[in-house]
């Protein structure tokens, strides 16, 4: 795939201004390309950067407060007008955030690390500072593992330590080292996610690997899990949808991009037999070029 963007050489894509570097690797395997739901899900975080923003803020608030309204809000614009039990709206545009316990995320089946550089710079950017991101766990199987690292390398300017485990070594990188990519802001360090890159192998939780890092990954509920094109084979549907279980808690946002040629309807039956609720976010959200139908991205929580 070509480069999206002239203004920044080499950028694949800019989020807030800030560069994302990747290039595909087709010979890692089927999550080294980027693939059609990736692009789309990577380009709601470009351009509807403001309503992910606000939405991991109010992931932030139900931890805090156990506000009421935790659904993925596709138009900030919309909600703000019309949710108030709580005060949540109003604290979100008082930034109190910076008072709240951060909140962790979760890629699953990331392939080659993109999303997650998105991700991270648009937590970068948020000009205030105030996205409680603490901590990014990216995951695939084994064999991706060095792409993605490959990629997250290559943006080191959107975090400041990561943690790679290749299932032998886990090591600690520092993104600030100088050298590394270019850094558009600079930010106090304890405001910045710590990134861990491991395997998860959907549906198993029992790790033989010594590495605590990566032990760790595998005992806790996250916040917020995302990632596209997971779905794309019905064997696979239960093993994902263990994870989504093992991994979340009662107010877990998980947001999954969904090629729907692929994805066959027994997979949202799966999901709402096993107790998750699922919500396709509006169309006009995504770029022109997603629209119609095929692709989607998924709001998916437990009910
Ligand atoms: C179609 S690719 C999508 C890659 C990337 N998320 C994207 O959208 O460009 C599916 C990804 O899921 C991963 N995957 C498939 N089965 C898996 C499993 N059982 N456990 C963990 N990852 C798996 C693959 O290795 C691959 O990276």
């Amino acid at each position: 795939m070509e480069d999206t963007q002239d203004d920044e050489p080499g950028a694949f894509l800019l989020v807030n201004d800030i560069p994302i570097h990747f290039s595909e690797d087709w010979d890692t395997g089927i999550g080294g390309g980027l693939w059609s739901t990736g692009l789309a899900f990577a380009q709601y975080l470009e351009h509807r950067s403001e309503d992910v923003l606000v939405n991991l803020r109010r992931l932030a608030l139900v931890k805090k407060y156990s506000a009421s309204s935790t659904r993925w809000h596709g138009n900030y614009e919309i909600d703000r007008n019309s949710i108030n039990d709580d005060n949540s709206n109003e604290r979100l545009h008082r930034h109190e955030i910076k008072e709240f316990n951060g909140i962790s995320a979760l890629e699953l089946g990331s392939g080659n690390g993109f999303l997650s550089a998105c991700l991270l710079a648009l937590v970068m950017s948020d000009e205030n500072s105030n996205i409680p991101l603490t901590e990014l766990a990216i995951t695939d199987m084994k064999d991706h593992l060095p792409l993605m690292f490959k990629t997250l390398k290559a943006n080191s300017h959107v975090w400041d330590t990561l943690t790679y485990d290749d299932g032998e070594h886990s090591t600690t990188f520092d993104g600030t080292s100088p050298g590394n990519t270019t850094r558009p802001v600079e930010r106090p360090m304890q405001q910045s996610p710590h990134v861990i890159l491991a395997e998860h192998i959907w549906g198993e939780f029992e790790s033989t690997n010594i590495n605590t890092k990566t032990n760790q990954l595998h005992n806790k509920k996250y916040d917020f899990i995302f990632g596209t094109d997971l779905a794309y084979r019905n064997s696979l549907h239960d093993s994902l949808i263990s994870s989504l279980l093992h991994f979340s808690h009662q107010h877990t946002l998980c947001l999954i991009g969904v090629t729907m040629t692929d994805t066959q309807p027994i997979f949202f039956d799966r999901l709402t037999e096993e107790g998750f609720r699922y919500e396709k976010l509006a169309d006009h959200l995504l770029e022109r070029e997603f629209r119609g139908g095929n692709f989607g991205l998924i709001a998916i929580q437990r009910r």
